[in-house]
């Protein structure tokens, strides 16, 4: 058995499930008037209301212990000293370090990053300003109205999210385009309405190999060589943020458009540096740093507050308590903004990919489950679609609510529709409705007894589904840096609790190796043999039936 599993804290976890697995949330807001505020903790305009979760104080109390038993203090200074705990890729995990306004050195490897990283925010700002106030000209000296990102995962998935957050913030005579999709028509429906003399493609690859990024950057290369004639003022129209400044140079990227990071900046944790240039072309320099601002806060408040005051912390240890106790396999987030879309996209792969491991940080592989499937959806549209299953269905989906106090226009017939959808959302899921409730119901409805009995039974909600509430008061740049920073720091400490690595990403692995060699099998019309029977009829019936000039 692992040391998690024989550990005193986890035996005595084991043992308060079976205290607490039957109790029932409506009792215990029943029992005790305090537990909002015994339960909800503030932070700046953020307030997380953690109280309707299947919990006491014991709960709490063993989980902190379970937290002190992997030495949490002790790995929170590890994240932020630049030791190398990306042991697997031996690297430092330093995407704190990106916002630190502490102006203290910040030491990898003997070597202070901050000069390297305040430079190069510099360049960053510099050029995002000249395309903002439309001193940047493109090769027939016009002003550039369209950006296109291409970059896929942390490449993207952070920028798009952002920019989508703020838009509200954003130029509007600037329109930012986001490809990632290998896909053909992500990029050709995205060029087809640009104009190249008016439009900079952003390259951004960490490690400038990814074929997905490859390609569409090829893919716009040539588009923009077919509609110009020449590359003579292609330095113009190319911009780079990568690791691998050599390969981006023999892309034919000119020098002074290449944006550095560095590999002790995790890709899915890299908006904050240069990664998010097509952010500060949105939003300008000084929301930008409003958004690290905001992170900054968390990762002080993350690095001094007492476990049991700290957010991230208590964010972490009830996501254990559902997936290591309950067995709950997955959760839910659920923005109540709708500038938040495309954030449940972005926590996917911020979570998944950071604690979807097996194999523990000695090699072997654990004996407990680790990250949660995590899925999400703009709150009202999930209501109307996959609500019914958090409600009624048979597994426990924990939740996490997130909801704006006010939002940027703030029409009130709008808005008090939505918070009371929020509310109503949090309540229902936490007391449910009873069969004796629900028969007062219909009896009110003036149904006849036989009826009623027919009807009951789909009518009562079992309630007792956990809910955590995050309201803040608005979505405003630094608002959105302090939340994502909340769900880093949330993410970090399940690895550390699991004792799993969160900043490696092996499992991506297999499926490009295989990619790359079944690529070369469709150079030709022969059939292959070299696979398993199924993998063998899908290539070679595609094969078979693609369009000849696709042979
Ligand atoms: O395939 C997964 C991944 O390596 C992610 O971890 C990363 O964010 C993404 O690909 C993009 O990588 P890059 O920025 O190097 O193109």
């Amino acid at each position: 058995m692992s040391e998690l599993k024989q550990s005193a804290a986890w035996q005595a976890l084991l043992q308060h499930y079976d205290d607490i697995k039957d109790v029932h949330m409506r009792d215990m807001f029943g029992e005790d008037q305090g537990r909002f505020d015994k339960y909800s903790l503030q932070l700046n305009n953020i307030l997380y209301d953690y109280s309707k979760n299947r919990i006491n104080d014991k709960t709490v109390e063993l989980l902190l212990q379970l937290a002190n038993e992997a030495e949490l203090p002790g790995w929170i200074e590890k994240l932020f000293s630049g030791e190398h705990i990306n042991h697997t890729e031996n690297r430092a995990v330093l995407h704190t370090a990106l916002r630190d306004k502490s102006n203290k050195p910040i030491i990898v490897d003997g070597v202070d990053v901050l000069p390297e990283i305040m430079q190069e925010r510099v360049n960053v700002k510099q050029l995002a300003e000249k395309i903002r106030t439309r001193q940047w000209r493109g090769a027939t000296n016009q002003a550039i109205t369209d950006i296109v990102n291409i970059g896929i995962g942390g490449s993207h998935l952070g920028p798009l999210m952002v920019t989508e957050a703020l838009k509200s913030h954003s130029l509007h005579d600037l329109n930012i385009h986001f490809v990632s999709n290998i896909d053909e028509n992500h990029i050709n429906d995205t060029l087809e309405y640009l104009n190249p003399e008016t439009t900079l493609f952003i390259i951004a690859s960490k490690t400038f190999t990814t074929q997905d990024t490859m390609v569409n950057a090829e893919t716009a290369r040539q588009w923009y060589l077919k509609k110009l004639g020449s590359d003579e003022h292609i330095s113009k129209h190319f911009a780079a943020v990568t690791s691998n400044v050599k390969l981006a140079k023999e892309f034919g990227i000119a020098e002074d458009n290449i944006f550095k990071m560095w590999d002790w900046v995790g890709g899915r944790y890299s908006l904050w540096s240069s990664i998010g240039l097509s952010i500060v072309i949105a939003i300008g320099s000084e929301q930008f740093d409003e958004l690290l601002e905001g992170a900054y806060e968390v990762d002080q408040h993350f690095r001094t507050a007492p476990l049991q005051e700290n957010i991230p912390v208590m964010m972490a240890l009830l996501g254990i308590w559902y997936n290591n106790f309950f067995d709950a396999q997955s959760m839910a987030v659920l923005p109540y903004d709708q500038h938040l879309h495309r954030f449940p996209a972005y926590l996917q792969q911020a979570d998944m990919e950071s604690n979807g491991k097996y194999v523990d940080r000695n090699g072997d592989e654990v004996d407990y489950t680790t990250g949660p499937v995590l899925f999400g959806e703009i709150g009202i549209a999930g209501q109307h679609a996959f609500f019914q299953l958090l409600h009624q269905g048979t597994k426990l989906v924990p939740s996490d609510i997130l909801a704006p106090v006010w939002s940027f226009r703030c029409i009130a017939r709008h808005h008090r529709a939505l918070m009371s959808n929020v509310f109503a959302q949090t309540e229902a899921m936490m007391r449910g409705k009873t069969a004796e409730e629900a028969r007062a119901e219909l009896q009110a409805e003036g149904l006849d007894a036989q009826a009623i009995e027919q009807l009951l039974p789909y009518k009562v909600f079992p309630g007792n589904r956990p809910t955590s509430t995050i309201l803040f008061d608005t979505l405003d740049a630094k608002t959105l840096g302090s939340i994502i920073a909340l769900y880093e720091h949330k993410i970090f400490v399940q690895g550390v609790i699991w004792n799993i690595n969160s900043f490696d990403q092996w499992g991506v692995e297999l499926g490009k190796q295989l990619a790359k060699s079944i690529l070369h099998e469709l150079d030709d019309t022969d059939e292959v043999a070299t696979h398993d029977s199924s993998t063998n009829g899908l290539i070679n019936h595609y094969k078979k039936r693609r369009p000849k000039k696709n042979s």
